[in-house]
């Protein structure tokens, strides 16, 4: 039995669908990842599962539990961390996570124990008085973090939880995520950045437009597209040159899969078989692009998004 299982979900705004018969199921004790671009649908799925949102079509079944029948036992067992940081600035670290663990029912000694634990987890017992308004803003995300899983929830769900933070607080957060899934939690977790869904999730959905384009594990995502190659070009653009007319061109060429430019890096996928680097390179020259430096990528989930969606997933 997974442990979360989502069949057909489908929910509108007005006219717009913004998820659109998505389908996914998730194992117990796994990290599973929702990976699109702004507007995917990636929070809009997570407000559902966890009851935050009502929802038009289909079904949702949490730990054999149908969410329409029994949100509230579902409720008890989900801790979210929302993409908004939810936190009260009136309040210190200890009495936020506090604030939330006990809405769960915790209290005295089992709420002081869970909420030091939390606090600890993401790296911020020796601030618990601190207030959020002086916090940095990687701090803000940690405690958020800690909000939502001072009540030992088996299933965790997080909204981009590491946007807006440096490095060294990222790195914290991404390994917290892998421990809460070591200790037995399942994890959903979403993001619009690749490395970090490929670092972390067991499985990964990637959904584009409310559409789920295609899931699974990192290898098997990947192996959907080994007939691929990135090629990057490193080029001077003249301020004068026609981008939409040379991409229509090159994308038209045998082979290519797709193209994009940012700034002076030109990448273009093309079919391995179909090897057309030569005629490519032909193609720079004719347009009088330099080509300062050229390199060759063996593909990975970016170049699953261009390949399906024509786009790039940022
Ligand atoms: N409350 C709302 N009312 C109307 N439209 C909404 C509402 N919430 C989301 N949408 C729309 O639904 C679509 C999906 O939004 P959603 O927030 O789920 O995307 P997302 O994948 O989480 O994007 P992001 O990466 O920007 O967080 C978008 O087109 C968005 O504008
Ligand atoms: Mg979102």
């Amino acid at each position: 039995m997974f442990y979360v299982s989502i069949n057909n979900l489908v929910k509108k705004y007005g006219e717009l669908t913004a998820v659109d018969h998505i389908s996914f199921n998730v194992e117990k004790g796994e990290i599973f990842g929702l990976l699109g671009p702004n507007g995917a649908g990636k929070s809009t799925t997570l407000n559902v599962i966890t009851t935050l949102s009502d929802f038009d079509k289909g079904e949702v079944i949490i730990n054999g539990m149908d969410i329409r029948k029994d949100k509230k036992s579902i409720k008890q067992l989900i801790g979210m961390v929302p993409q908004d940081i939810a936190i009260y600035d009136h309040l210190n670290a200890l009495e936020n996570v506090k604030f939330f663990a006990s809405l769960y029912g915790l209290r005295g000694k089992k709420l002081t124990q869970n909420v030091m634990e939390a606090l600890e987890f993401v790296g911020l017992s020796d601030k618990i008085k601190l207030k959020p308004r002086r916090m940095s803003g990687g701090m803000r995300r940690r405690l958020n973090i800690a909000c939502g899983i001072a009540h030992n929830p088996q299933l965790i769900v997080l909204d981009e939880p590491t946007v807006g933070v440096d490095t060294q607080s990222r790195e914290h957060i991404l390994n917290s995520i892998k421990l809460l899934r070591d200790r037995g939690a399942t994890v959903i977790y979403t993001s619009h950045y690749m490395q970090e869904v490929e670092e972390i999730c067991d499985r990964i959905a990637i959904i584009d437009k409310g559409q789920m384009i295609a899931c699974g594990t990192e290898s098997e995502l990947v192996s959907m597209v080994t007939d691929v190659l990135s090629v990057y070009v490193e080029t001077r653009i003249p301020v004068e040159f026609n981008r939409e007319t040379f991409c229509k061109k090159v994308k038209l060429m045998p082979g290519v899969k797709g193209i994009i430019i940012e700034d002076s890096l030109i990448r273009v996928d093309i079919s391995v078989e179909q090897n057309s680097i030569e005629r490519i390179v032909q193609e720079f020259i004719s347009h009088e692009l330099p080509i300062n430096n050229i390199k060759s990528e063996v593909p990975n989930l970016d170049t699953l998004f261009l390949t399906l969606t024509g786009r790039e997933l940022r």
